[in-house]
C-alpha cells in the first residue's frame, strides 16, 4: 500500500485515483496526520502532493521527517519536490511567474523511475515526455546525492532521482492527464519501484471487505437504509453476501420516486437476490406533511425530517422483531470523496465529523454503531465492485438521482396529481434517452413540472393544460455543467410522446441553462 500526503493541490485526489487504477491500494492524508499514523500505515512507498504553498513562505508546510524514516521510496510532485528539495539541502527559487500548461520536458539523465519511460531517446538525441506543468517556484539546484534527470529551457530541474536512497521528484504532475506517460510513470514507481503488487481489483475488494464485515459484525444484526441509488446498493450487495439474513434493508417510498422505481428495487434485492428488504410506503405521509408549502430549502427539510422520522420507526421494528437480537449496527454508503473533503475542511478528523453528521439525525434511543464498507473507495470502484458483485448494470451506471426526489422538480408546493403526471413525462424522457443511445453520453437528465397552465389546441377545442421542461446535462464533477446538445429529433419525439401519451400536459420545454449560473435542478 501507499501513502499519499496531501499539500493542499487541486490535482491531490487524482494521485489516488491514478495508483488505485494500476491496481494498488493507497490513501491520502493531510501532509500534517501525527509521526504515529505515518508509521502505521505500513507503506511499501510515500508520494507527496503538490500544493499552493512555497516552501520560502513563513509557516509552509513541511515533510514529516518520519516519512524518511520509513526507509521506503519517496515521490514528490510539484511541491512535494520542491519540499524534499528543501529538507535535503537542493535550492528552490520563489517565482511570481506561473508557468500553466502543456510543456515538453527533455529526458537527459538516466533513473529507475524513468526506465523505459525514456525509450523513444535515439542516439544522440535525448527523449522528450509531453507533460502538465503547473507551478511557481522550482527547483534550481537538486540536493547532494539527487541526479538532474529531466529539464526544460524554463525549468531547469523537471525530474530529479536519487536511485541509492529511492527518492524521487518530479515539478510536473504525472496524475493528470495531459501527462502523457504520467500514468506509466506512476505504475512505475508502485510496481517497480515500491514493489505493490497488483491486487486491488474488484475481485479481491469484494473478496476482502465481505471477510472484514463477517468479522467485524460477528452474529450481530445490521440495519441499512436502502435508497436504490448506486452506493446503497452495493453497500447491500456486499453485507448481504457477507452476513445473509442478518441484514434487515429498508426501503423508504415516499411517493416522490421514478416510475416503478420501488418495484424494481423489490425486484432486484428481495426477490432475485434474496434480501431481507422492508418496503415502507409512506407516500401520504410524506405528501401531508408538504401540504401547502412552496419554499424550496423548506421542501428539503420537510423531506429530509420525514425521512428520518420514518426510517426511525422502522428501525425500532426491526430491532423488536429480531427475537431479542439486539440491531447493533448501522450500515451507510459513505464513500471515499466525501470522507477526503471532509478531512480537508476539518483537518484530519473525518471520520468523527462524518459519523455523527450521518447519524446525527436518528434519535438517542436509537444508539448504532455505523458501518461504513465502501468509505475508502472511489465512485467508480464502487461501481466496479457493484457489477462483480451481481448487481444488475441499468443499476450501477444509472443517472444520480436526488435524495428529495421529484420533491425538488416539481416546482413550488407538492401534488400527488403534479407528481403522477411528471412521474409518466420523466418515464418517457427516460426511455427515449436509452432508446437513442443518449442515456450513456449524458450525465443527468430528467423532466420538472411546472405549475402553470399553458394553452393548446386538442380537436377543435383549446386546452389549458401544465408544462414540462425537459433537462439534460453533461458533466463530470456536477459542479459545472454544460446543456446537453441533445439531437433535435430526439426532442421531438419525446414532447411529441408527452403531449400526446399525458392529456394534462399541454407544452413541452427544453433547458439551454449551463451551470454556473443555473444549477442542475430546477429548486
Ligand atoms: P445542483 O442542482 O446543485 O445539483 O446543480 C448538483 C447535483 O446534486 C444533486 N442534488 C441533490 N442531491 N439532495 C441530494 O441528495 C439534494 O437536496 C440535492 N440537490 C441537488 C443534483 O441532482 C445533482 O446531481
Amino acid at each position: 500500500r501507499i501513502l499519499i500526503l496531501d499539500f493542499g493541490s487541486q490535482y491531490s485526489q487524482l494521485i489516488a485515483r491514478r495508483v488505485r487504477d494500476s491496481g494498488v491500494f493507497c490513501e491520502m492524508f493531510p501532509y500534517d496526520i501525527d509521526s504515529q499514523r505515518i508509521i502505521d500505515f505500513g507503506a511499501k512507498g510515500v508520494i507527496l502532493s503538490g500544493g499552493p504553498e512555497s516552501v520560502h513562505a513563513d509557516n509552509s508546510p513541511r515533510i514529516n521527517d518520519a516519512v524518511f524514516d520509513l526507509g521506503v521510496p519517496v515521490l514528490g510532485i510539484c511541491y512535494g519536490m520542491q519540499a524534499m528539495a528543501d529538507r535535503f539541502g537542493g535550492k528552490v527559487h520563489a517565482s511570481d511567474i506561473h508557468e500553466f500548461g502543456a510543456a515538453t520536458i527533455e529526458v537527459n539523465g538516466h533513473s529507475q523511475l524513468t526506465e523505459g519511460i525514456e525509450d523513444s531517446r535515439t542516439e544522440g538525441q535525448s527523449a522528450k515526455l509531453n507533460v502538465w506543468m503547473s507551478h511557481g517556484d522550482k527547483v534550481i539546484e537538486a540536493p547532494v546525492g539527487f541526479d538532474i534527470i529531466a529539464s526544460t529551457p524554463s525549468c531547469p530541474i523537471a525530474i530529479m532521482a536519487n536511485d541509492d536512497k529511492q527518492y524521487y521528484g518530479l515539478q510536473f504532475h504525472p496524475e493528470v492527464t495531459h501527462t502523457l506517460q504520467g500514468q506509466a510513470l506512476l505504475s512505475r514507481f508502485v510496481h517497480q519501484i515500491c514493489a505493490c503488487a497488483g491486487e486491488w481489483t474488484p475481485d479481491n475488494i469484494a473478496d476482502m471487505r465481505i471477510a472484514q464485515l463477517k468479522e467485524q459484525i460477528g452474529d450481530k444484526q445490521v440495519l441499512l437504509g436502502l435508497s436504490g441509488g448506486v452506493d446503497s446498493s452495493v453497500v447491500a450487495a456486499l453485507l448481504h453476501k457477507a452476513i445473509g439474513d442478518q441484514l434487515t434493508c429498508v426501503f423508504v417510498d415516499n411517493g416522490l420516486l421514478r416510475l416503478h422505481e420501488g418495484d424494481q428495487v423489490m425486484q432486484v434485492f428481495a426477490e432475485n437476490m434474496g434480501v431481507k428488504v422492508i418496503r415502507v410506503d409512506a407516500e401520504d405521509l410524506f405528501l401531508n406533511a408538504l401540504a401547502g408549502e412552496s419554499d424550496p430549502e423548506k421542501k428539503r427539510k420537510i423531506i429530509g425530517k420525514t425521512f428520518i422520522d420514518v426510517f426511525a420507526n422502522s428501525a425500532r421494528e426491526v430491532s423488536e422483531q429480531s427475537d431479542g437480537k439486539v440491531v447493533e449496527f448501522l450500515a451507510q454508503g459513505t464513500i471515499y470523496p466525501d470522507v477526503i473533503e471532509s478531512a480537508k475542511s476539518h483537518q484530519g478528523k473525518a471520520h468523527v465529523i462524518k459519523s455523527h453528521h450521518n447519524v446525527g439525525g436518528l434519535p438517542d434511543d436509537l444508539a448504532f454503531k455505523l458501518i461504513e464498507p465502501l468509505r475508502d473507495l472511489f465512485k467508480d470502484e464502487v461501481r466496479k465492485l457493484g457489477i462483480t458483485l451481481g448487481l444488475p448494470a441499468k443499476m450501477i451506471y444509472r443517472h444520480p438521482f436526488p435524495g428529495p426526489g421529484l420533491g425538488v422538480r416539481i416546482l413550488g408546493e407538492v401534488k400527488k396529481e403534479y407528481a403522477d403526471i411528471l412521474r409518466l413525462a420523466d418515464a418517457i424522457f427516460m426511455q427515449e434517452l436509452e432508446r437513442s443511445g443518449w442515456y450513456d453520453k449524458t450525465a443527468q437528465a430528467f423532466a420538472v413540472f411546472q405549475p402553470i397552465k399553458s394553452v393548446g389546441v386538442v380537436g377543435d377545442g383549446r386546452r389549458y393544460a401544465w408544462v414540462i421542461a425537459l433537462r439534460a446535462v453533461e458533466t463530470v464533477d456536477f459542479m459545472t455543467a454544460r446543456f446537453a446538445h441533445l439531437p433535435y429529433e430526439l426532442i421531438e419525439t419525446v414532447s411529441n410522446r408527452i403531449m400526446n401519451e399525458i392529456a394534462e400536459v399541454s407544452r413541452v420545454t427544453y433547458d439551454v441553462s449551463s451551470k454556473p449560473p443555473a444549477t442542475i435542478e430546477w429548486e
